[in-house]
């Protein structure tokens, strides 16, 4: 079947989304959050996160369809992400998905929500539809947030997707944020470090890398691990305050986001090379890192590899890139799930 229009559902976090697609083209992405009723606990709370998804999910969808300028009656099929994520939260959008397509007698697709990052890419909105060049095959993609930091290789969006590495203790994004705590900065603590460090210097502490050095290569080529890092800098951080002096937040800042910046992208390129993939693909919500887009260009410049980030909003977690996947799978002729299917924290890709 050509292009066939989806409703996809994003419920792994803290994000209620939901989009709608035609095959792909970009047609609504509407997007709720519980961040800021997260915000005093300094991190996503799981139970608030699910009991926000109940209050946003009909709000969205009804949003979503309206914007789209579409009839429910439409749809072609429904996508859910039913892992990986917070279980609470994933089976409020599972159940949510199943209800609609039992009431509305359509197909369901259950997808992971890492593969959907990736199929966030092959968005195109109606506006700027020939800007880009097609996602092409193999590629290697990097998705960092405040859930996840994976390195896939994606050969086939719809068949071969294989997970080369992630972190072994904290994703990216969580470190940013509790690094940021440290230095008594608000949540979400990306984007403060991101704006504090763009005053200091980023040579001015050697925070360690974590799983760099050639003896860790050899076993966690493709792993990262951000918890040593944070210590490190926990460390540093104390170590000022009890001899009374000021911390240099602007410059711990900087020296903190260059480590992270380094361990990404280092990873990153090395998997490009070994497999001899001229392609990297960025995804999720530490995306926004400005260091790390520009580091991220400079490096792929030099290798001679072609970059892609799709827009922001197709960045963080959203429903449109779940609806794409959605659709990929229709038009690579694949069966729908059965109404068995459950929602799993910890799925594979
Ligand atoms: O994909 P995302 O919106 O959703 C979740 O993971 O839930 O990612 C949010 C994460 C947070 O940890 C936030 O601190 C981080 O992305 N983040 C950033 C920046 N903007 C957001 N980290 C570093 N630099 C930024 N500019
Ligand atoms: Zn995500």
């Amino acid at each position: 079947r050509t292009d066939p229009l989806v409703l996809g559902i994003e419920t792994s976090c803290d994000e209620t989304g939901i989009g709608i697609v035609r095959g792909t083209t970009l047609l609504s992405n509407t997007i709720a959050s519980s961040m800021d009723e997260h915000a005093r606990y300094g991190g996503v709370v799981p139970e608030i996160a699910a009991r926000a998804h109940l209050d946003e999910l009909v709000p969205a969808i009804n949003a979503a369809v309206a914007e789209a300028g579409i009839r429910l009656a439409d749809l072609d099929a429904i996508a859910v992400t039913c892992g990986p994520g917070l279980s609470g939260a994933l089976m409020v959008g599972v159940g949510a998905a199943k209800a609609l397509a039992v009431a509305l007698d359509k197909p369901i697709y259950a997808v992971n929500h890492l593969v959907g990052h990736v199929g966030a890419d092959l968005l195109r909105s109606d506006i700027d539809a020939s800007d880009t060049e097609p996602l092409e095959y193999p590629t290697i993609a990097l998705l960092v947030s405040g859930g996840h930091t994976s390195l896939l290789l994606v050969r086939d969006l719809v068949s071969d997707v294989e997970l080369l590495g992630e972190t072994i203790d904290d994703a990216a994004g969580e470190a940013f944020d509790k690094v940021a705590r440290l230095l008594s900065l608000p949540y979400p603590g990306g984007p403060q470090i991101d704006r504090v460090a763009a005053d200091g210097n980023p040579k001015a502490i050697r925070f360690p890398r974590g799983l760099s050095q050639p003896k860790d290569m050899a076993a966690h080529r493709y792993d990262f691990s951000f918890s040593g890092l944070k210590t490190s800098v926990a460390r540093f951080v104390e170590q000022r305050q009890d001899a009374g002096e000021p911390v240099p937040t602007a410059d711990v800042a900087a020296s903190f986001r260059e480590a992270v910046v380094d361990i990404l992208l280092t990873k990153a390129l090395a998997a490009c090379a070994d497999y001899g993939v001229p392609r990297l693909l960025l995804g999720g919500g530490v995306i926004a890192n400005h260091r790390l887009r520009h580091v991220a260009t400079e490096r792929t410049d030099a290798a001679g590899i072609a970059l892609r980030i799709p827009p922001l909003s197709l960045c963080t977690d959203n429903g449109a890139m779940i609806a794409a996947l959605g659709a990929q799978l229709i038009m690579a002729g694949h069966e729908p799930s059965t109404l068995e299917f459950g929602a799993d924290s910890t799925l594979p890709v």
